[in-house]
């Protein structure tokens, strides 16, 4: 237990309690600043504040470290799959066989969705981006499945967590074949989660499709690598939206929307189509260049965290991962790998890049290993949606569970007008 601190304000000292936590820095609690004080703390984007307790996921952005439950992201995305992961987030421990079994059970027995959801998707356009269907979406599941809303019952609640990630890919099967007027492919329980998804995505009815194994592992482990990241904006949107005691389904739909924004989950499209607009080794200089330049609101897609300060341990798997699809895919030389490679080598040996300490993160590697697998842009942060639903709900569940859960509610430092007098039109 670390000692208080002493915080002097005004006239007065006031002693503010530590809390320290198993592993990582220690946060002061300034749950009774205000009261004692009258003044509030302010930390515009969170840089220093901790928002809640949490035990899911651990994060040492200095040194490139990630952990689920104690759990080394390399390890799980080398010997485990992606749900046992879902499993190992949402109840603390990796499955014993049989519990693996159950819980694999349970997941599957939920991918279909309700059919009149068929006609739901029949009002978007075409060309509707799949991260706002699946905003729709996955928010509509709320009129679909009224029976496991009431955040109060336990069991309902569970049904709720099984529910979105049973569906999640269905519905982003179906985002992706609506928008290429495909019909909608069922899902097939017999299969894995992983496989299941590729089949809804890349079978027609016209043809056997027989999953790669090569590619569906590589899936699986995108999956791994993405589904959880502590506090991040999406989660801490998830978490905000919960604490008013919305419904699931709505919480969910709100950590995707906040997802969508190329600074978080798109940044994976914005990646690739960056690499595609750089289009050849020799121009990297000049968006190196763009990059630096203070005056050009251009930034290196899939470069830099808020978090980790070193090299992003996601990155690393994912880059190999690339190498490993595209060698099954028998694709030798891919433009954008090699530009993707050389980008990374000039950047990370630039002094602008050294000293801000920015690094490849997981989105850099990520659109070319999904473009190689037959993804569209479009669809690369839906496929990081559906990754992050269990840790949106590891995180969901574990503040609804917390007895001393109360609303999220900032407050701000205003700098407005002071009050005035209203003036009526005919006199302003
Ligand atoms: N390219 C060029 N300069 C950069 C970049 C970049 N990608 N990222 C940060 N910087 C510079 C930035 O201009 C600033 O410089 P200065 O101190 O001179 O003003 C400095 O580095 C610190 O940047 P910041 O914006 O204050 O840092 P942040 O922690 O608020 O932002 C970030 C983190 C991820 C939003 C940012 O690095 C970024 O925009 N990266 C590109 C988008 C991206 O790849 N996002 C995916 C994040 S990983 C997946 C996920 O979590 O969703």
């Amino acid at each position: 237990m670390s000692n208080p601190v002493t915080l002097n304000v005004a006239d007065h000292s006031l002693e503010l309690p530590v809390k320290d936590g198993s592993i990582g820095p220690s946060v002061v609690d300034i749950g009774k600043l205000y009261a004692q004080s009258g003044m509030f703390t302010y930390d515009p984007g969170f840089t220093s504040t901790a928002s809640c307790e949490s035990k899911i996921t651990y994060i040492d952005g200095d040194e490139g470290v990630l952990l689920y439950r104690g759990f080394p992201i390399d390890q799980l995305a080398e010997h485990g799959d992606f749900l046992e992961t879902c499993y190992l987030l949402l109840y603390g421990e990796l499955p014993t066989a049989s519990q693996r079994t159950d819980f694999n059970y349970r997941v599957t027995r939920h991918t279909m969705v309700h059919e009149q959801m068929m006609r739901f998707f029949q009002g978007f356009r075409r060309d509707a981006h799949p991260m706002s269907v699946m905003v729709a979406s996955v928010g509509a599941l709320s009129a679909f499945y009224h029976d496991s809303t009431d955040i109060a019952d336990e069991n309902q609640r569970m049904i709720a967590s099984m529910r979105m990630i049973a569906k999640f890919p269905t519905l982003a099967a179906m985002a992706y074949k609506y928008s290429i007027g495909q019909p909608f492919v069922y899902p097939q329980n017999d299969l894995d989660y992983t496989s299941n998804f590729l089949r809804m995505c890349f079978a027609v009815p016209c043809e056997e499709y027989k999953v790669n194994p090569v590619l569906s592992r590589a899936l699986d482990r995108i999956f791994i690598l993405h589904a959880d990241h502590e506090q991040n904006a999406s989660t801490s949107t998830v978490r905000l939206a919960g604490s008013s005691g919305a419904n699931p389904f709505a919480c969910i739909a709100a950590g995707v929307a906040c997802l969508w924004g190329p600074a978080h989950g798109g940044a994976n499209e914005a990646a690739l189509k960056m690499l595609q607009e750089i289009g050849t080794v020799d121009r990297i200089p000049e968006f190196i260049a763009r990059a630096k330049d203070k005056n050009d609101p251009f930034r290196l897609m899939g470069f830099g965290h808020r978090v980790y300060k070193n090299y992003d341990p996601r990155a690393k798997i994912m880059q190999k991962t690339a190498h490993e699809v595209l060698n099954e895919l028998g694709i030798k030389d891919d433009p954008l790998l090699d530009i993707a490679v050389e980008l990374e080598r000039i950047a990370l040996s630039d002094p602008y890049f050294i000293e801000k300490k920015l690094y490849p993160n997981v989105d850099f590697y990520s659109g070319i290993t999904l473009k190689a697998m037959g993804f569209p842009t479009s669809m690369f942060t839906a496929l990081f949606a559906l990754a992050r639903t269990v840790g949106w709900i590891a995180q969901w569940k574990e503040m609804i569970e917390d007895p001393s859960q109360k609303i999220g509610r900032p407050r701000q430092l205003y700098t407005g007008s002071p009050k005035r007098d209203y003036v009526p039109s005919h006199m302003r």
